[in-house]
């Protein structure tokens, strides 16, 4: 921990530290089942092949499986909508871009359980009759690549990958395309069109990936945890996923834990858990505010830690940030307000500029110079945003600052108490 110190001091980019290191930080405390699993090769492979196409389509939509990124859009519902669209030439993209503040369980999927990640996306081939496949990786994780481009080449060896994968003519491959840092290329139209080697823009949907993705062909993209849990789902049915988690959310959830815990890393629990039991599995001791979804999401308060990880009441993509007592919330606002301003892609007008306004509003109150009207200000941007912004990242950039300027109103209003106002221009003195 010394040494890692040492190297942040020194300003030494993560891509160079020691590979070894990460391992230490992926500390991994509980596992239930992605974490827990034991590969054996070519298992999953079987199991999907013997089930075939229409056979893994129905136990992937009987095992109620949801999208793990964030949304939980029902996978067997997107599988099967690809595979029934029209047009040839389907793809399969896995969505590595993982750029959340504070996710960080998709790298420890892709460092731990590749193998699970790539038989996911064997298996989502086969289900939509696909022939090629993308792994969007995270710039940030381009340490990862080697190790990653290694395996493909050995799986192709060993007759996991490639020719004949899928059985008897039905070829499948995969290629890594490495992102360039943008948090905005983690939203799938966006991906695609850095995919197709075009700035990173949302496109206009409907029309979804689905029907026209890379290339305007049906593309499935998929979350790497919902890739390598519907490899599970392959192997041993949908009943088996339906029996873990809560009626509308089925299976697990892997959630990176960080900020003022003992125990930060990555957390494997069934949906439904209570968010104090995770906390308390990752030595929470004092706790001011949860951020249940990164920046992205609502920020919940210690009265509210009895709510559950699932879909129906705390929805995550799997970033859970604790803020103790000693913490100044509003500090994470205009942290998280200069987040997005910072990460807009500037394509819509409510975005490119509501998310500009509210970190200005952010840096008067911070500079002591702000007022109530500032935050009503910021309250209509908000709603502004949420109705009239192009993509996701403009609607969501509101829901942490949102609930933080409603919770923790003390926070903002210790600014305002400190506000000193001196009029540039003295218009009673101008008129005497
Ligand atoms: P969305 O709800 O628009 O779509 C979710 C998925 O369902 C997409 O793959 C979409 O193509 C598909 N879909 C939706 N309606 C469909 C239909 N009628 N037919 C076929 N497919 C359909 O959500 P979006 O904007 O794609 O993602 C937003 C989520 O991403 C948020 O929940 C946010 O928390 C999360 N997020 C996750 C990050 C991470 O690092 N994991 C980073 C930033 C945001
Ligand atoms: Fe770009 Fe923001 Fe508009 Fe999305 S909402 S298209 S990120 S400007």
């Amino acid at each position: 921990i010394d040494a890692m110190a040492g190297l942040i001091q020194q300003r030494v980019p993560v891509a160079d530290w020691p590979e070894d290191w990460f391992a230490i930080e992926d500390r991994i405390h509980r596992r239930d089942v992605l974490l827990r699993h034991v590969w054996r090769p070519g298992e999953v492979l079987q199991a999907a092949r013997a089930r075939g196409a229409q056979g893994v389509l129905n136990e992937v939509a009987r095992s109620g499986l949801r999208g793990r990124g964030g949304a939980g859009f029902p996978t067997g519902f997107k599988w099967r909508a690809c595979a029934e669209a029209p047009g040839a030439q389907r793809v399969i993209v896995c969505n590595a871009d993982e750029g959340e503040p504070g996710t960080f369980k998709d790298r420890v999927l892709l460092s731990t359980a590749f193998d699970l990640v790539v038989d996911g996306m064997c298996v989502a081939a086969l289900a939509v009759g696909a022939r090629l496949g993308f792994l969007y990786l995270r710039a940030e994780y381009r340490y990862l690549l080697p190790r990653l481009q290694a395996r493909l080449a050995e799986r192709r060896a060993q007759g996991l990958l490639g020719a004949g994968c899928l059985g008897p003519g039905l070829d499948f491959d995969i290629d890594i395309h490495l992102g360039a840092g943008a948090y905005i290329c983690g939203e799938e139209s966006a991906l695609i069109e850095s995919l197709e080697g075009k700035p990173g823009k949302p496109r206009i949907r409907p029309p979804f990936p689905v029907t026209q993705g890379y290339l305007g062909r049906p593309t499935t993209v998929n979350n790497v945890e919902t890739l390598a849990t519907a490899a599970l789902v392959a192997l041993h049915g949908g009943d088996w996923l339906r029996a873990i988690g809560t009626e509308s959310s089925s299976g697990t959830k892997v959630l990176s834990v960080s900020g003022d815990v003992a125990r930060p890393g990555i957390y494997e629990c069934p949906f439904g858990t209570p968010l104090a039991e995770v906390l308390h599995a990752a030595g929470a001791a004092d706790v001011q505010a949860v951020t249940t979804a990164g920046a992205a999401g609502p920020c919940l308060s210690a009265g509210e830690l009895h709510r559950r990880i699932a879909f129906e009441d705390v929805a995550t993509g799997g970033s859970i940030m604790v803020f103790d007592r000693s913490r100044d919330l509003f500090e994470l606002a205009h942290n998280v307000a200069h987040f997005f301003a910072h990460e807009s892609c500037g394509f819509c007008t409510p975005c490119r500029v509501g998310t500009a306004v509210n970190a200005r509003l952010l840096d008067k109150l911070a500079a002591h110079r702000g007022s109530p009207y500032d935050l009503e200000e910021m309250d209509r941007m908000h709603r502004l945003m949420q109705g009239a912004s192009h993509c996701g990242l403009g609607n969501t950039a509101t829901l942490a600052l949102q609930d933080l300027a409603r919770k923790f109103r003390p926070a903002f209003e210790r600014r305002l108490a400190s506000t000193t106002y001196e009029p540039a221009f003295d218009l009673d003195a101008a008129l005497s």
